[in-house]
């Protein structure tokens, strides 16, 4: 049986309390939150389970071995500083930090003291996006030219990050993952209409190596909730739809091409040859697990095991380095600077 303390119990951290509740390996030691309504919440969700206004003392507890933590990334280095200087394991909500000292500060921490920091980049342990991974690294796509990734709902507002920093590091997770690269440029551009100096939305591009680009598009402020993506690719085209629980990814057999020699590209002297070839669309069978329940269980093995998480620290840091370029962007009235 792991033990391990829950910190922060708002939208988030139930899911986490639920998963583990009745998980055969875990247990939970305690659940802090620093809002009693919320404690009170939990008592009654979770019968028995024991809470705590007193985050330290939760981290700290001696019937704590493992700390997660789901409170607003503001907090995110002070909680997962805390655990690994208690020797405790950490897995840590994304992103991984606020900044990219904080970031690069948990990495060296987690190294020196020898305890697992894993990031909750909840996209890796998905098989919708395991599938699509399939697609794009096994070349039925062909190269990839861009990939295209909404992220929209109404709400929920946050006031210590920007709509890039909670919502699109979902997205240059993921992109990296399927791309096996981190991005090299970001140009981005946004507004702030709510709060003063907090991006509701933020448009951004990034630069990957193989000339692919990245579009993002993240927002609190809109009137769909959407999580469509789309991979164009030179042979074949891809999308994958989050809230379609039954059929995320479509194939799309679609591309332009040369009708006599095949080739993607426009020959200037020949264009007129050029055709687009619209073919069949297969929808792969994807078997959907709870890609959250993978992750706990993920991070429970790498404890088990000693070994290294999918989405441990460095891939948390690239994802905050990302953001950080994001931001210095933003700041620059969308030049494109090097992440
Ligand atoms: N993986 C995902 O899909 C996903 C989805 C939603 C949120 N998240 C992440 O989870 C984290 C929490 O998001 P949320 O939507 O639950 O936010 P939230 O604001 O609803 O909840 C945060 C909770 O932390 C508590 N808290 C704040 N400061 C605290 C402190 N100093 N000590 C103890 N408790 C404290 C608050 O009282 C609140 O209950 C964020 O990092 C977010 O990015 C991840």
């Amino acid at each position: 049986m792991i033990k391990l303390a829950v910190v922060g119990a708002g939208h988030w951290g139930p899911n986490l309390i639920n998963n583990l509740y009745t998980h055969k390996d875990a247990w939970i030691s305690w659940v802090a939150d620093a809002n009693p309504s919320r404690l009170a919440t939990v008592a009654e969700r979770f019968p028995g389970v024991q809470t705590t206004d007193d985050a330290a003392a939760a981290i700290g507890a001696e019937d704590t071995d493992a700390v997660l933590i789901a409170t607003p990334t503001n907090t995110h280095y002070l909680f997962a500083k805390q655990a690994l200087e208690a020797g405790k394991h950490v897995l840590v909500e994304k992103p991984l930090a606020a900044t990219v000292e904080e970031a690069e500060a948990l990495c060296k921490l987690a190294a020196e003291v020898g305890r697992i920091l894993m990031v909750g980049h909840i996209f890796v342990y998905n098989e919708a996006s395991r599938k699509a991974k399939e697609y794009i690294s096994e070349g039925d796509l062909g190269r990839v030219y861009y990939i295209s990734m909404e992220r929209t709902n109404l709400g929920p507002i946050r006031v210590d990050v920007n709509a890039a920093w909670d919502l699109a590091a979902h997205d240059i997770s993921l992109a990296s993952y399927w791309l096996n690269a981190d991005p090299i440029t970001a140009s981005a551009v946004g507004g702030a209409w709510i709060n003063r100096g907090v991006e509701d939305a933020v448009f951004a591009t990034l630069r990957y190596p193989g000339d692919v680009l990245v579009h993002l598009h993240a927002s609190w402020l809109n009137p769909k909730k959407s999580r469509g993506i789309t991979v164009v690719g030179e042979r074949r085209m891809l999308t994958f739809d989050d809230i379609n629980m039954n059929e995320p990814i479509r194939v799309y057999d679609k591309k332009v091409r040369d009708e006599r020699t095949d080739v993607p590209f426009v020959d200037t002297f020949a264009s007129y040859r050029m055709s687009v070839r619209d073919g069949d669309i297969v929808i792969p069978k994807v078997q959907m697990g709870e890609p959250l329940k993978a992750e706990i269980n993920h991070f429970l093995e790498c404890i088990e095991n000693n070994s290294r998480p999918l989405s441990a620290g460095p891939e948390g840091l690239a994802v905050v380095k990302t953001l950080d370029a994001i931001t210095r962007s933003l700041a620059e009235g969308g030049r494109e600077v090097q992440v």
